[in-house]
């Protein structure tokens, strides 16, 4: 709370997805508080919806939207709601995300791997893709995808589909933001590192050390990735595309 409205984002509706909790919905609160009118889209159709609510009682302008972001007409019928709501769409950021549980690349079910490539990086093209026409028309937009330092350091908690999927969102986002610059649409990506959302409240001493070892700059929760989010939407980020933009609290370094 008491964030002052940033004007350039207020002017702004701002799709997010994966918005029903942890880091979609940390950016969604963010932007509210800059004053962005907000389309919130997630597969939890009914806990987005709540977070709407609250969202809608302080006076915020946001809808919510059913979306599996892999399944290619839900997603358009999704942007055509959005898009008949709002009349227009400035900015999509890409949160929504998953793994499958952790484990060897030759012991993944097939199934498995599957569904983290389609979600984790066909869905965010289709989102893309769906929003695209939208801001070719209008000559602007701001398209921000989340990836994670697992495409650039392996760890053993995450599946290699789940590293192969977000290095493969820093590529597609180098790609659009060369396309898409001559329409005015910059396409950036944000490499998260382990955020605190909740469950390292139960961590040991020694499951503290080792984070602190691994992420230096301690545990601070999801509001750096919503800051760094905010940042690039806004006017600060009106000369940035094609980055992949390090926020992982020492977690990465030297990109
Ligand atoms: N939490 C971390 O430490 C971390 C680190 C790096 C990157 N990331 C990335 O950040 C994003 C958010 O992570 P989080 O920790 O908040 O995860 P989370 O599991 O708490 O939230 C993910 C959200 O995405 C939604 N979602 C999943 N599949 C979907 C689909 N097919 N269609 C629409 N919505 C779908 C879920 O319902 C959920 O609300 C993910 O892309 C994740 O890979 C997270």
């Amino acid at each position: 709370m008491g964030d002052p409205v940033n004007q350039s984002i207020a002017n702004q509706v701002v799709i997010v997805t994966g918005a029903a909790q942890g880091i979609g919905e940390c950016v969604a609160r963010h932007l509210a508080r800059q004053g962005a009118t907000l389309a919130l889209a997630d597969i939890q159709g009914d806990k987005v919806a709540s977070v709407q609510t609250s969202l809608s009682q302080t006076g915020v302008n946001a809808k919510s939207y059913y979306v599996d972001i892999a399944d290619t007409t839900v997603v358009k019928a999704a942007i055509a709601s959005i898009l008949h709501d709002f009349g227009r769409i400035d900015a999509l950021v890409n949160v929504a995300g998953l793994d499958a549980p952790p484990g060897l690349a030759w012991e993944i079910t097939e199934d498995d791997w599957r569904r983290v490539i389609d979600v984790d990086l066909n869905g965010q093209w289709w989102m893309i893709q769906a929003v695209l026409p939208h801001m070719m028309a209008q000559r602007s937009g701001k398209i921000v995808t989340i990836s994670s330092i697992s495409a650039r350091r392996p760890f053993p908690d995450h599946t290699p589909a789940y590293a192969a999927a977000k290095a493969g969102l820093i590529g597609l986002t180098n790609s659009l933001a060369t396309q898409l610059e001559a329409y005015g649409i910059l396409v950036n990506c944000i490499l998260p590192g382990m955020i605190g959302t909740g469950t390292d409240i139960n961590m040991t001493q020694e499951e503290k050390d080792q984070y602190q070892q691994t992420f230096p700059l301690g545990i601070v929760g999801p509001e750096p990735v919503a800051s760094a989010v905010s940042y690039l939407l806004a006017e600060s980020g009106d000369w940035i595309s094609g980055t992949a933009m390090n926020v992982s609290g020492g977690g990465i370094r030297g990109i």
